[in-house]
């Protein structure tokens, strides 16, 4: 069973000890909580290389705008802490909002380039909040390393930039997107699908193999390729809006012409629910998938 703290003072005096005493390193999985196999990967690249693993459960409201879900999103911390206990983590902590934030917090960050394209666009405030709280947690946890997800691939850069900056003595993990058995990338917010929803946002994985297979004709250019990916999605019956279909290079700059390595991303409305999701150039090549064939 790992050890619960809901206090911030416990668990840094819990990590105090376990670092100056026990000279254990720290791993840290940041998470809002309803895990699910994607989580399961972020814990065990943390418990493969550091002594001990803190897993956070904080569905954070700063990170949500008004209309947003925020009061929908998926909470069972139950579940969640048995999940834990399966993955053998040492450490939850899940503390409530007056603990995390006895005020709401007056500050403000913003990335230069990174935090207001994208998601930043359509979720004004998201990606202050985001690195609000993942200060905050970097704080009370003091972790050796973080992990984060690609399948948020903006949040990871804007974190890794974020600790950059500020020259945050943590090391950000990135651990690839775990997919369903036919490519749909795994998401708290796939609660939310009906089964004809989930059929149709099925259609975002299929599109990077379609531009897989474009690019490998000989189609580069962006503006092409991402014209035929909104075109395939929006012919999907529950797809109700594509917010964005963008192409950039690692570091979020939109590219002209694509190459290897560059990535796709995008954020669909399914129904009620936006889906995001991205993809490397090249990694249907290097995993061998043909399109439909799914993993
Ligand atoms: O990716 C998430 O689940 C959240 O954005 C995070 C990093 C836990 C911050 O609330």
């Amino acid at each position: 069973m790992p050890k619960l703290f809901t206090k911030i003072r416990d668990l840094r005096n819990y990590i105090k000890t376990a670092k100056q005493d026990g000279g254990y390193t720290v791993g840290f999985v940041p998470t809002m909580g309803y895990l699910h196999d994607g989580h399961r990967r972020l814990i065990k690249s943390s418990k493969a290389h550091n002594d001990i693993t803190v897993v956070s459960i904080y569905v954070n409201p700063l990170q949500f705008a008004e209309g947003e879900d925020y009061e929908r999103y998926p909470r069972d911390l139950e579940r969640d802490i048995s999940l834990c206990e399966e993955e053998l983590v040492d450490v939850v902590f899940a503390p409530s909002d007056e603990e995390m934030y006895p005020e709401r917090p007056l500050l403000r960050i913003s990335i230069e380039g990174l935090t207001e394209v994208l998601e930043g666009q359509f979720r004004p405030g998201h990606f202050s909040g985001v690195c609000t709280v993942v200060l905050k947690l970097f704080n009370i946890v003091n972790p050796n390393r973080a992990y984060f997800g690609e399948k948020d691939y903006q949040q990871l850069k804007v974190v890794e930039r974020l600790v950059k900056d500020l020259s945050i003595p943590t090391e950000i993990v990135a651990v690839p997107t775990v997919r369903d058995e036919e490519g749909l990338a795994l998401s708290s917010r796939n609660l939310y699908l009906s089964p004809e929803e989930r059929r149709s946002a099925l259609s975002l994985y299929r599109s990077f193999l379609l531009a897989e297979t474009l690019i490998k004709n000989g189609n580069t250019e962006a503006s092409l390729l991402k014209k035929a990916i909104e075109d395939f999605i929006l012919k999907h019956p529950k797809v109700r809006k594509v917010d964005y279909v963008e192409i950039t290079d690692p570091e979020l700059r939109p590219v002209q012409q694509v190459k290897e390595g560059d990535r796709i991303l995008l954020a669909v409305w399914v129904g009620n629910t936006r889906l995001i999701d991205n993809w490397r150039i090249g990694d249907a090549k290097v995993r061998g998938h043909t399109q439909g064939r799914g993993f």
